[in-house]
């Protein structure tokens, strides 16, 4: 047995902003009854901790030090963060700009690594966000990177948003996204990227249904031809 084989296997599910990741990954965690890690979310309360607390998006030391001391639990389908539940707080297109400035700081990657890799328990996990492949969980047994054009995206962050009753204006969408796209592959530090050994897939047009299917189906051919190598 080697080393990749021992290790709990992970899914790696990266992609820009409104990609699917999100709904993409819990399913998929759900039909193989793995772990799921919603590491955007981990961004996103760092930038929340920072705004309740007053503290400048761009102030590394302080920003780091919130990330540290993050006190958050993810209990079936709520987040919360200090005993108060903030799922729908850290939804908030603020919290989203704010989680990709502080996604710049190279300390606040740094603390959250070891806290995103402890998720990875048996008998497996589905990770999403935007380095999982590249840098947090790099010998992932499946590396997905999942797109949709801009137009597709936009369109359902705003109805996800109208869903939940905030008002929403698809211009300002499209300019977010696009703003937030360029901030997350342009960083120094883990930028948003295809890792090489990941499969692409774009999600314009295609059915949930489909990709979930195809995801598992990548996956289990690649569990078949790990468990194979080691016969
Ligand atoms: O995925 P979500 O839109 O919730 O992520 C919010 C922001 O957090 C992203 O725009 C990105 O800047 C940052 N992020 C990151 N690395 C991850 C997940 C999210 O930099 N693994």
């Amino acid at each position: 047995m080697n080393a990749a084989s021992t290790a709990v296997p992970v899914i790696a599910i990266d992609g820009p902003s409104a990609s699917g990741k999100g709904t993409i990954a819990q399913r998929v965690a759900e039909a193989l009854g793995f772990h799921y890690l919603d590491s955007g979310a981990l961004y996103r309360l760092v930038a929340l901790a920072a705004l309740r607390s007053g503290v400048a998006l761009e102030d590394e030391t302080a920003v780091s030090d919130l990330a540290k001391q993050l006190d958050v639990r993810f209990c079936v389908g709520r987040i919360l963060y200090n005993n108060h539940i903030v799922t729908d707080d850290i939804r908030s297109e603020i919290c989203g700009m704010g989680a990709s400035r502080v996604a710049l700081l190279p300390g606040v990657r740094q603390a959250l690594l070891l806290r995103q890799q402890a998720f990875r328990q048996a008998p497996g996990l589905v990770a999403e966000g935007r380095d999982m492949g590249t840098v947090v969980f790099p010998d992932a047994m499946l590396k997905v990177f999942l797109t949709a054009s801009a137009e597709v995206r936009a369109e359902r962050r705003y109805k996800q948003l109208k869903e939940k009753g905030i008002d929403a204006n698809m211009r300002a969408l499209l300019r977010e996204l696009h703003e937030r796209d360029q901030r997350d592959s342009a960083r120094s530090v883990a930028p948003l990227q295809m890792a090489v050994d990941a499969r692409e897939l774009d999600s314009t047009g295609i059915g949930i249904d489909e990709i979930v299917r195809q995801v598992l189906d990548w996956y289990r051919q690649n569990a078949a031809r790990v468990a194979g190598s080691e016969r």
